[in-house]
């Protein structure tokens, strides 16, 4: 943790994207049970958003995905403010759903420890999410998710996100899933055109979409949903339940989006891009 983390917050305000791993191959696993990872990670235009105040420590939780996430201790907002060693009043909006795979929590965290202004040296320790969430642009995440290297440009992708309207564990996950040295994502080229992008992301894999599917068989009516409303591609991200559909434009991606809805569906038109460009 930098010497400079005491400080309380003043007003401060972040954006806490969703998480979308365009790949996700699981490569190995270590004794502790922990598995290697090898995953294009990119950030989408919807969020939760984390506002601060100045006042002691507190967290308050509002938004469509509030109900069910407990404002305790446990917290990943609480625990972050903690690693960071700051104070302050957290308001947490909670657009995303819960449990999904899409970042949420990891994502809160990373926004609060932005909020604060505060770096900690093991962000991992938060959640394998939190260290690519604080950096909160394209990256290439290995080992546990602590390992982040630069990716060329990415052109921007109209998304549909679906979720099913149910969490899924993500150690139940990892444990369902049967092969675990798979092979590692191919190496990047040194420039993305939206097809190449296309074509790299359908020559990988999300290896836990198998198993997810095996404990939620929903996630398969949401991706062949996705594919029947004309997505390019269709892929669960991280341990799911949240599938993306990729698609020609944002208008076929709203479009797209109107045919999907389903009673307890959560369903988003958005954009996968640079931080610059989304928000
Ligand atoms: O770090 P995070 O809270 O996201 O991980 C949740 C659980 O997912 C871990 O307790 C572990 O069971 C599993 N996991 C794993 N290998 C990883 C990341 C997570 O087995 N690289």
């Amino acid at each position: 943790m930098t010497p400079t983390a005491q400080s309380g917050a003043g007003e401060a305000a972040e954006f806490a994207p969703a998480k979308i791993n365009l790949t996700l191959h699981v490569t190995g696993q270590r004794a502790d049970g922990y598995h290697l990872l090898d995953s294009l990670v990119v950030f989408a235009g919807v969020g939760d958003r984390v506002e601060i105040s100045p006042g002691p420590l507190s967290l308050t939780i509002d938004g469509p995905f509030a109900a069910g996430l407990s404002a305790d201790a446990d917290n990943l907002c609480l625990r972050a403010a903690r690693l960071a060693g700051s104070e302050g009043a957290i308001r947490l909006t909670k657009n995303l759903p819960l449990a999904s795979g899409i970042g949420g929590g990891s994502a809160d965290a990373a926004a609060v420890l932005r909020a604060f202004r505060v770096w900690p040296e093991r962000p991992e320790m938060l959640g394998a999410d939190v260290p690519v969430c604080l950096a909160g642009r394209p990256l290439r995440m290995r080992g546990l998710g602590e390992i982040l290297e630069p990716v060329p440009d990415l052109p921007p992708l109209a998304v549909v996100l679906v979720n099913p309207g149910k969490g899924l564990a993500t150690p139940d996950v990892f444990r369902a899933l049967t092969q675990r040295d798979n092979p590692a994502m191919p190496d990047l080229p040194e420039f993305f055109d939206r097809a190449g992008l296309l074509a790299f992301v359908a020559a990988c894999r999300n290896d836990l979409e198998a198993p997810a599917i095996s404990l939620l068989p929903e996630i398969a009516d949401c991706l062949n949903a996705l594919r029947d409303a004309g997505a390019e591609l269709a892929r669960m991200s991280g341990s799911g339940a949240t599938c993306f559909g990729i698609f020609p434009d944002a208008e076929a991606a709203a479009t797209a989006a109107e045919a999907l809805a389903r009673p307890g569906w959560w369903v988003v038109p958005t954009t996968l891009a640079s931080p610059q460009t989304i928000g």
